[in-house]
């Protein structure tokens, strides 16, 4: 399989999204400011991990999610940067010697080879503790404000993201059921989507409904992405991803138990669902049904 990945992060300017890109980049830029002097090792990995050239899939589903829902507020790109602040820290801790041992990130070499063990994992500890700081100090409702760092905190916890990796890692390589790698899968991936999403819907005061609906599209869409990634990793090169390619080897991904047709099959179904959830809330032609088309256009 060849590129796609890094192609979205190189977009059409005239593309709907592509100013909501640029605002994520110019905010994380701001939040994360190059350190006066350079011998500041630990600032410079943390804005490194979350300046580099990255898709920002997360912060744009929960600014056009918003958008859609009515909810345009600067502190939009507060929520949005937070998210993906977490996403950089969880991908730094995903590339340690002790997790995934990967030596290319986003085009670059990992954190961890750059700076070092130490300064990785406190660099993505510091990237978590901003990431909830920001939400706590967003300029919106208190009450809402509560109710976003609690669903963040839900995501990344011991039942959210971090479940998934330590699943992953554990049982990872032995032989696992189709519904227990679609559950690890859930946890690692889905769990942030849908989290993002709920940000969304939490700020504009969505419905239950909507906030139901939203649920539905995020986890079918992360398990979508999850095996988009898996099917990368397969890829004969890392020019299309930006990163190692074969870290899966011997690992019982979704790919090693269906292979690749079976996973494709299962994407698409993912995808349908997805779309299925998402026409609850928005009409066709909003940006954010575009953006996810956009995103999977090789697999529509
Ligand atoms: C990589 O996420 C980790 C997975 C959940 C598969 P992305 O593919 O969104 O990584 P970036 O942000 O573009 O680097
Ligand atoms: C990890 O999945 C998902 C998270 C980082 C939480 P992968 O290990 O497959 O992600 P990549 O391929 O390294 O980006
Ligand atoms: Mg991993
Ligand atoms: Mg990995
Ligand atoms: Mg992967």
């Amino acid at each position: 399989m060849t590129a796609k990945p890094l192609a979205l992060v190189q977009a059409s300017p005239t593309c709907a999204w592509e100013s909501r890109r640029r605002a994520v980049d110019a905010h994380l830029d701001a939040l994360l400011p190059l350190p006066n002097q350079q011998q500041e090792l630990l600032s410079l990995a943390m804005r490194e991990s979350a300046v580099a050239p990255g898709k920002r899939v997360r912060p744009l589903l929960l600014l056009l999610a918003a958008e859609g829902l009515g909810e345009t507020r600067p502190a939009m790109l507060d929520l949005a940067c937070a998210v993906e602040m977490v996403h950089a820290a969880s991908l730094v801790l995903d590339d340690l010697p002790c997790m995934d041992d990967a030596r290319l990130r986003r085009g670059r070499p990992t954190l961890h080879l750059s700076y070092g063990d130490d300064v990785a994992i406190l660099a993505a500890i510091g990237l978590l503790s901003q990431a909830f700081g920001l939400l706590a100090s967003a300029d919106i409702e208190p009450s809402r404000r509560a109710t976003l760092v609690a669903e963040l905190s839900r995501a990344v916890g011991s039942q959210g993201l971090v479940k998934g990796q330590y699943e992953d890692l554990r049982e990872g390589r032995k032989a696992r059921s189709v519904e227990a790698i679609a559950r690890t899968n859930e946890l690692k991936t889905g769990v942030l989507f849908d989290a993002a999403l709920q940000m969304a819907a939490i700020a504009a005061g969505a419905t239950p409904e909507v906030r139901q609906s939203l649920a539905g599209f995020g986890l079918d869409l992360g398990q979508a992405f999850q095996l988009m990634d898996d099917l990368h990793d397969r890829s004969p090169c890392t020019t299309a991803t930006g990163k190692d390619v074969g870290k899966d080897e011997g690992k019982a991904t979704l790919v090693a138990v269906l292979g690749s047709s079976g996973v494709r099959h299962r994407l698409r179904q993912h995808l349908r669902s997805a779309e299925y959830h998402l026409a609850r809330v928005y009409p066709p032609e909003q940006p954010i049904r575009v953006f996810v088309d956009e995103l999977f256009s090789r697999f529509g």
